[in-house]
């Protein structure tokens, strides 16, 4: 039975789909047999970062609708590399999400491994597509957004039981004073275990761009630094971060001497305050130390201003707003 994994992020366009493509060739050059899966309906990226949008003849709709036979709509990247294609005309409201487990889960029985690319945010849309996952990595890139985001989902795995997740970094240096450090993710979100750090390659950028990423070289950084993902995959032994960002570049250019980096100075005004408290009362709420955290209510502080209102009222309030803007 295959080993399932799903790659999803809270913000879009932090990388999932570059890390499914690289992990899903990580591991098939690790003699494992792979099953890539775009799962983002109606938004499919993961054909032109394998460079087969033009072989695509058949998507997953159109196996669950009985329009081909499973294997039909199979493209083989590779010996041991098969990749199958999200719809593009059909959104998750319009696909049947049992189904596509069970076509999925079918599918999958024949590979070691199925690496699925999710549509981002923590909705209906990414519910249904890492509903048949045995591990979830959360990718996240060094910006506050994408870290606020990817709490919002480590929030969101605690809450509904869903344990086995990690953070997988994505795009980051070891040192820059445009981004947040690894130090800084790590005490903000406070994982239990890492999955990896992996580095911004303009290797890799470009050749997702060209469709090329199953021919890049093994030794370029991100490959290497994927290399202990993939080790963490089989042996389930996470990497520690001290080996993880020593093979991050120093900072944006490569550039052998870091910046100094001044301290606060480029945390953007807007994040100073109330979001980097918001970010640490909802990680002291994620590892259960609520002492540590007022309680936070589900709209967050706009609650707080509008206690004393009934739901009637909140409603009438809206829908004078409404018909005001109208
Ligand atoms: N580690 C990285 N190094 C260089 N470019 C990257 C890296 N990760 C992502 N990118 C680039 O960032 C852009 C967005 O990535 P993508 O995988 O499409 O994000 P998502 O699937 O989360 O929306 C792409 O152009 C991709 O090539
Ligand atoms: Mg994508």
């Amino acid at each position: 039975m295959s080993y399932i994994i799903c790659i999803a992020s809270g913000k879009g366009g932090v990388g999932k789909t570059l890390v499914t493509a690289a992990l899903s060739i990580a591991l098939q050059r690790h003699q494992h047999s792979v099953l890539a899966v775009d799962a983002d309906m109606g938004l499919r990226n993961l054909d032109l970062m394998f460079g087969v949008q033009d072989s695509v003849l058949y998507d997953a709709s159109d196996i669950m609708k009985g329009k081909c036979h499973r294997q039909d709509a199979l493209i083989s990247l590779a010996d041991g590399l098969d990749f199958l294609a999200a719809s593009q005309k059909r959104t998750w409201e319009k696909v049947d999400a049992p189904t596509f487990h069970y076509t999925v889960e079918h599918l999958s029985a024949n590979y070691d491994y199925t690496i699925i690319d999710c549509p981002p945010g923590r909705g209906q849309a990414y519910k249904a597509a890492v509903a048949i996952a045995d591990r979830m990595f959360v990718v996240v890139e060094p910006t506050w957004t994408s870290l606020r985001d990817a709490g919002r989902v480590m929030q969101f795995c605690d809450k509904h039981k869903q344990f086995n997740y990690d953070i997988l970094c994505n795009n980051f240096f070891r040192h820059d004073p445009a981004y947040v450090t690894v130090d800084e993710m790590l005490s903000v979100l406070d994982p239990e275990s890492i999955a990896g750090i992996l580095p911004h390659d303009m290797v890799l950028q470009q050749a997702a761009k060209e469709g090329t990423l199953i021919h890049v070289d093994q030794q370029t950084p991100f490959f290497q630094a994927l290399e202990q993902t993939v080790r963490y995959i089989e042996s389930g032994t996470a990497p520690c971060v001290s080996s993880l960002t020593a093979l991050l570049p120093l900072c944006e250019g490569n550039s052998a001497t870091a910046p100094e980096r001044p301290v606060a100075a480029e945390v953007p005004s807007l994040l100073k305050g109330s979001a980097i408290a918001e970010l640490q009362q909802a990680a002291a709420i994620l590892h259960g130390q609520p002492g540590k955290a007022a309680p936070v209510t589900a709209d967050g502080a706009d609650d707080v201003q509008e206690k004393g209102l009934s739901v009637r009222q909140r409603r009438q309030q809206s829908m004078a707003w409404r018909h005001y803007h109208r």
